[in-house]
């Protein structure tokens, strides 16, 4: 059955690499997957490259079909942090294309992803960015908590910590009031953090995957990921860096290649030190309910046959 999604993003070469699967995946007689619209919001970069970077992933996979919905250019409450030192200043540097010609669809995000919602059943939404756009979303129209079968987000930490602070991941420090308002909002919810994330590293091996597919998109992911893995490889002394946004994506096609518990997630909005820290209670030492499928495993090696597999039908 053809699952229909929304993807809401900070094009980052790993966002870049989630879409691109997604793109992969909505090919074939039967395609697994059919992209509703990507929304982009602010993160890794300011909004205008994270909206430029999805127009630009939409015409490498020949999909100007698919509309671009600009969003949230701060988070709600605090000043937008960014993070140019890991993906450059353009969100997608180690890609090599033209600018992108085609113009966004709206500038309002939020509405696109309610309007879609509340007129289309059954649409999976998958975030890959800071949550402000969903959090917007749900402030405009609480229905959809009702219509969305699942969301499927990369962002928090538990036993793996943070990564911009001690004691918080990106997307959820960026925005942890809007990361709030998703957790405690009842929607089904499914979690990627760096627990998980950090099992699937794009080593040299298998960025040549890509290179050696000889195809545009596969240059272009080889190209985002070895500018892309330099920073992990020099702060962690990893093989290479966590390819975070793609595990979203690959959940939706294989489900089966991650494992996790049902537990609850809390965020953490006031505290100096901890600040946008995700609260996981693995051992369920609370009386708080679950709210997400918190995932901690991933079989990274089929991960990436599933990746290399969706790539290469870009052709
Ligand atoms: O912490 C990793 C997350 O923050 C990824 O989604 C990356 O693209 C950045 O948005
Ligand atoms: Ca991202």
């Amino acid at each position: 059955m053809t699952r229909k999604i929304i993807i809401d993003t900070d094009p980052g070469q790993d966002d870049a690499v989630a879409i691109l699967l997604a793109f992969g995946a909505a090919r074939g007689e039967q395609p697994e997957l059919e992209i509703l619209g990507l929304t982009s919001v602010a993160g890794n970069v300011p909004i205008d490259f994270t909206t430029r970077n999805c127009l630009m992933l939409c015409e490498l996979a020949d999909r100007t079909d698919v509309p671009v919905h600009q969003g949230a250019e701060a988070p709600l409450q605090r000043k937008l942090v960014t993070a140019e030192h890991v993906h450059g200043p353009t969100g997608i540097d180690g890609i090599d294309r033209p600018e992108p010609t085609t113009k966004v669809a709206g500038e309002n995000a939020a509405q696109f992803i309610v309007d879609t919602v509340m007129n289309t059943d059954d649409v999976t939404l998958c975030t890959l960015g800071p949550l402000t756009n969903i959090a917007k979303a749900l402030e405009l129209e609480p229905a959809i908590v009702g219509r969305i079968p699942e969301l499927v987000l990369m962002g928090g930490g538990h036993f793996a910590g943070g990564n911009i602070t001690p004691m918080a991941e990106f997307n959820v420090f960026v925005d942890p009031q809007a990361a709030a308002a998703v957790f405690e909002s009842g929607l089904k919810l499914v979690m990627m953090p760096l627990d998980v994330t950090h099992k699937a590293i794009s080593t040299p091996p298998r960025i040549d995957a890509f290179r050696q597919l000889g195809t545009a998109p596969g240059a272009a992911v080889a190209g985002m990921l070895d500018f892309y893995h330099r920073y992990d490889i020099e702060r962690y002394g990893a093989e290479g860096g966590p390819l975070h946004d793609p595990c979203v994506v690959a959940y939706l096609l294989e489900p089966e290649l991650f494992s996790g518990r049902e537990v609850n997630v809390s965020v953490e909005t006031e505290s100096r030190l901890c600040m946008g820290a995700t609260v996981v209670d693995w051992w369920r030492a609370t009386r708080r309910e679950p709210n997400c499928v918190v995932m901690s495993e991933v079989d990274a090696d089929g991960f990436y046959t599933l990746l290399v597999d969706r790539i290469r039908r870009l052709g």
